[in-house]
């Protein structure tokens, strides 16, 4: 199975860059058509934020799949994600950037200091950044035992983009509390017990 799998990881890889792309294309193809509803910066704005938080949390279900699986294979698709859950976060700032602050750069700065939900937000890009530079071989190679010290700011990033998520949603908590229950269950796979009870499953 690991085998198969190995042989494939290319292709694997080139179809999981294409389909995380797909939201992306269709997302503008709809902006240029003026299919986007009433409020179409709120729609891109939405929609790029949405899929930054999908890909997070297909980051973080890598581990939960290894575990389950028993299969290490799993951990070459990762980066992948997570650099698309990064590219589609800068998205959202752009749009944030381009269509609702119409380029008024203090106005950015005014938001981030006086909006709690903008300055979540913003923080947890700000740890993206590090991660998504940090990310390659060559990087994992010269931090060494950092390196992972390092990439588990993704936890706080994942909790402040959901807080982000919560703040922002006026009136209607379910999309944001589904999110949270889902990133709480794959949290739960990092714990130890857990993990040895899965380990032992196998064994
Ligand atoms: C500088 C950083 C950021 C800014 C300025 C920003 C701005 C915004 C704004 C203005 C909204 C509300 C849109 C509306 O009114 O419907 C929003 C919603 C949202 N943002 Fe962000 N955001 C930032 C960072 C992030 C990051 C890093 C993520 C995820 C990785 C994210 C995910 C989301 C999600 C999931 C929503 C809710 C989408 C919806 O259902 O409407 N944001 N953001």
């Amino acid at each position: 199975m690991n085998k198969t799998l190995k042989l494939y990881r290319k292709p694997i890889k080139i179809a999981i860059f294409l389909l995380a792309l797909l939201p992306w294309v269709f997302m503008w193809i709809a902006a240029v058509q003026e299919s986007l509803g009433p409020d179409p910066a709120k729609a891109l704005s939405h929609i790029s934020g949405e899929w930054a938080l999908r890909f997070l949390v297909l980051t973080l279900a890598i581990t939960p799949i290894r575990l389950i699986s028993q299969s290490a294979e799993w951990i070459h698709y990762r980066r992948m994600l997570g650099l698309f859950a990064f590219f589609y976060a800068v998205n959202h700032l752009i749009i944030y950037c381009l269509f609702l602050l119409a380029l008024q750069w203090q106005e950015l700065w005014a938001d981030i200091v006086e909006r709690p939900f903008i300055t979540v937000g913003f923080l947890a890009l700000l740890i993206l950044l590090p991660l998504a530079i940090t990310s390659t071989k060559n990087w994992q190679r010269k931090l060494g035992r950092n390196w992972a010290r390092l990439h588990k700011l993704i936890y706080i990033a994942v909790a402040l983009v959901l807080l982000h998520f919560i703040w922002q949603a006026r009136s209607d908590l379910t999309e944001p509390l589904v999110y949270t229950a889902v990133v709480i269950v794959l949290m739960l796979f990092r714990l130890s017990k857990i993990k040895k009870l899965l380990s032992r499953r196998t064994a």
